[in-house]
Parts: C-alpha cells; structure tokens; sequence
C-alpha cells in the first residue's frame, strides 16, 4: 500500500508537530482532536513553528501556506479517517482513553489501515490487542519539538506484520527522519529509558548533594554537553508527561527509575512546566523559552550520578539487545541532542569515579548497582 492520507489523532505538543512535518512532506493531513479549542491553539503553533522556518530560510513563505492548507483541523472522527492510510494516535498516556479511542475506530476504520501510535511508554504488544487487527499495528515515537528532533523509534509489537514495519520506516524517512528499531517492546523504548530516569536522579541528588537546580542543570549543559540542563527538558517536555510515563515505566519494570514524588507533586498541582507558565523553573511565554544557565555554576558541581544512572540503563538496553550501542547513541544523538555518547561521558567524567559513586550509592539503594558492563569499564 502507499500512505497518501494521514489522520492524526489528539492536537497537542506532539500531535500538532507530527502533523506539521507530515504536511511538510506533501501528505494531505487531518488533524483531530475532541474540542475546537484545542484545534485552533494547534493551528496557532503550526503558524507559529511555520513562520521560524520561514524566518530561518528552511522553506519558502509559498511553502508555509501550502503546508498549512494541507493541514485539517477536524472534531469529527468519521470524518477524519474515512480516506485515512495511517493513523498515528497521538492522545494522553492513558491506556483507558486510548482504549477508548480504539475502540471507537475499530467500528469505522477499513480493515488495511495502519494504525500507530505515539506513545512515549506505554506496551506496543497490549494497545495491539485493543484493536481488530494487532498485524496493523506499530510503535512510532516522535520527539519533542517533532519539528526540530531528527528521530522517530519505530517498535514493532509481538504481532506486526513484517510489511507494515517497513510501511512505516519508509514513512518516516520519507518525511525526512531517521527511524531507529526498537527491537523489543520494553519499558521506556529506547530514549526514555536514559531520559526520564535521569529526571529522578536530578532531584535525588539536588537532596543528597544540596545543590540548586540551575547547578545541576548548567552542569549537565556545560560538562555533558546537553543541549537543555534536565529540568529545563523535563518542563519542556512537560511534568504531565513525566509523570505519566514514569507511573506507566516503573508499573511494568520496578528497576528502571527511582521515583522522586516530587513529580507526582508537580503534576498534581498542574505545575506542568512551560506549557502552564510553572513546572521546575518560572515562565512568561509558551511557545518557547531558556532557562539561563551558565559555566560558573556548572563549575559547581559533578554530574556523577547522572551519567552512573544513565550508562547503567543504557547498558542494560545494549544488553538485552533492544538496540546496538551504536543505534543508541544515533537515538540519543538525534532524540536528545546529545553530542557525546553515553559511554565517552563516563570516560569523560572517569570510569573509575563514576564507578565508584555507583557502588556507594548503592549501598543504601539496590537501584544503583552497578550493571556489570559499567564495573568492567575501561
Ligand atoms: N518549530 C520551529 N522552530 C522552533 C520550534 C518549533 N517547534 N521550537 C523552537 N524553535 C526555534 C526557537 O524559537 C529558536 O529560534 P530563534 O533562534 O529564532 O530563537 C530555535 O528553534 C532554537 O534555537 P536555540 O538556540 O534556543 O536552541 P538549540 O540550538 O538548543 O536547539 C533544540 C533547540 C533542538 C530544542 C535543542 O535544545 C534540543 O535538542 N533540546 C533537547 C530536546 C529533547 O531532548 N527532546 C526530547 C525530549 S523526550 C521526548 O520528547 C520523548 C517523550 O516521549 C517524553
């Protein structure tokens, strides 16, 4: 089959940026979601997003308009799917709703669409089943601002057929990305595994070391050579999201993170970050604002437990053959904007030291042993 039509489903931060750089390859989008406000703030970033890439010479303003007329905001979900090849489910991280969302496309939609979904956390192999056709089915996850981030995972689940795997992966270079197998549906896929771990590690040593989170943050910038410290990504990104793929990440794998509950604080006093003009830092515009970090207060402090946290989750995705090393430093490079790999950073840092800050973390908490690829690191 060839993908002509899209239908994207749920308008938000991710929705509305998988249906820009959609219609920024020619496809005829539609772009759904439950109440019109929701559709015109999402139009309102797309001009927004339009108009940086015009200003930037990425395309011309012609090209701004022809990609926004292709671009449909609709309500109506019949509508929105009936001359549909792709469905990319792009809705909250709940397993309720998107099984509501199913649910309801399982009485309108024919029987060879694709169905994929975005989600961040959440079991390829269990949303299959939610549908009529779990062979139709496929894992594929943007990153945050889709429009500027080079890498979509694309994760097969237990039953995808073989054709619609690579269906999608020619979708996703033909709209000018790098797709990275997931090679097996596990918790966090590939990214997040690194990423929202890393969240917790920054405010469990923000306790332990008593440094601020402007320090941390200058340091994972200045010494790590991120492009964002990790509070200033993880407002980004949103605390709604972090909440919600952290609960669904260590609901199905106790070892992958150590929760800090000040997330689910955040979340739950709908401090989500810059979206809400308040998460970890304090904003004044939503589309897209820095926190100002600097090299002094990097010089501060030594983002030890960070990379130890990171190398002992990246070793473990190496490990279970989820991906190579090299497919997980493409990921990161690509998902995160990191310029080094996981591994240089703990040469950068010193084997032996970050070894070291990992045992003796763990002697209080078992998540920080050492994976046993890092205590043979040379
Ligand atoms: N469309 C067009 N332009 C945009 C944009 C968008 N959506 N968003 C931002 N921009 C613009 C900015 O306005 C800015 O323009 P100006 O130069 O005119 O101010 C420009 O792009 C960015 O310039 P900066 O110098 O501020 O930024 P940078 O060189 O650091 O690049 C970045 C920005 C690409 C976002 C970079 O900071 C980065 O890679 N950050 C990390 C992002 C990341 O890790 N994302 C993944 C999060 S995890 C996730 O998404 C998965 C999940 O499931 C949770």
């Amino acid at each position: 089959m060839t993908i002509k039509n899209i239908t994207v489903l749920g308008s938000g931060i991710m929705g509305h940026g998988i249906a820009q750089v959609s219609a920024m390859a020619g496809y005829k989008v539609f772009l759904r979601d439950i109440e019109q406000v929701f559709l015109d703030k999402a139009m309102e970033k797309i001009k927004w997003s339009l108009q940086k890439l015009t200003e930037k010479n990425k395309i011309t303003s012609e090209n701004a308009v022809t990609i926004y007329n292709n671009i449909t905001p609709v309500i109506d979900l019949k509508k929105a799917t009936e001359n549909t090849d792709l469905i990319i489910e792009a809705v909250p991280e709940d397993f309720k709703l998107k099984e509501k969302v199913y649910g309801e496309l399982n009485e309108i939609v024919k029987n060879e669409v694709i169905f994929a979904s975005n989600t961040s956390t959440l079991p390829i192999t269990e949303l299959s089943k939610l549908t009529n056709h779990p062979e139709n089915f496929i894992g594929v996850h943007f990153f945050n601002p889709p429009q500027l981030m080079k890498l979509v995972e694309v994760i097969p689940g237990k039953d995808t057929d073989k054709q619609v795997v690579d269906e999608l992966t020619r979708f996703v270079h033909s709209i000018d990305k790098n797709p990275v197998i997931c090679k097996k549906d596990v918790s966090g896929f590939i990214v997040n595994r690194i990423f929202i771990p890393l969240v917790h590690e920054a405010l469990h040593s923000m306790d332990r070391d008593k440094v601020s989170m402007d320090v941390i943050d200058s340091a994972v910038k200045f010494k790590l050579n991120f492009p964002m410290g990790i509070f200033e990504l993880a407002d980004y990104t949103g605390l709604d999201v972090i909440y919600k793929a952290s609960y669904e990440m260590s609901l199905r794998d106790k070892h992958v993170l150590l929760m800090h509950p000040r997330i689910k604080e955040l979340y739950e006093g709908n401090q989500l970050g810059q979206k809400t003009g308040k998460g970890f830092y304090e904003y004044k515009k939503e589309n897209y604002e820095r926190v100002n970090l600097t090299e002094e207060k990097a010089a501060q402090y030594e983002p030890l437990s960070i990379v130890g946290v990171a190398a002992n989750n990246a070793a473990w995705l190496v490990e279970n053959e989820v991906c190579t090393l090299e497919d997980l430093n493409l990921a990161l490079s690509l998902g995160m904007g990191l310029k080094t790999g996981i591994f240089d950073l703990v040469r950068k840092l010193s084997p032996s030291r970050v070894l070291e800050n990992l045992k003796s973390l763990g002697e209080q908490q078992e998540f920080y042993h050492p994976n046993k690829y890092i205590e043979n690191f040379k």
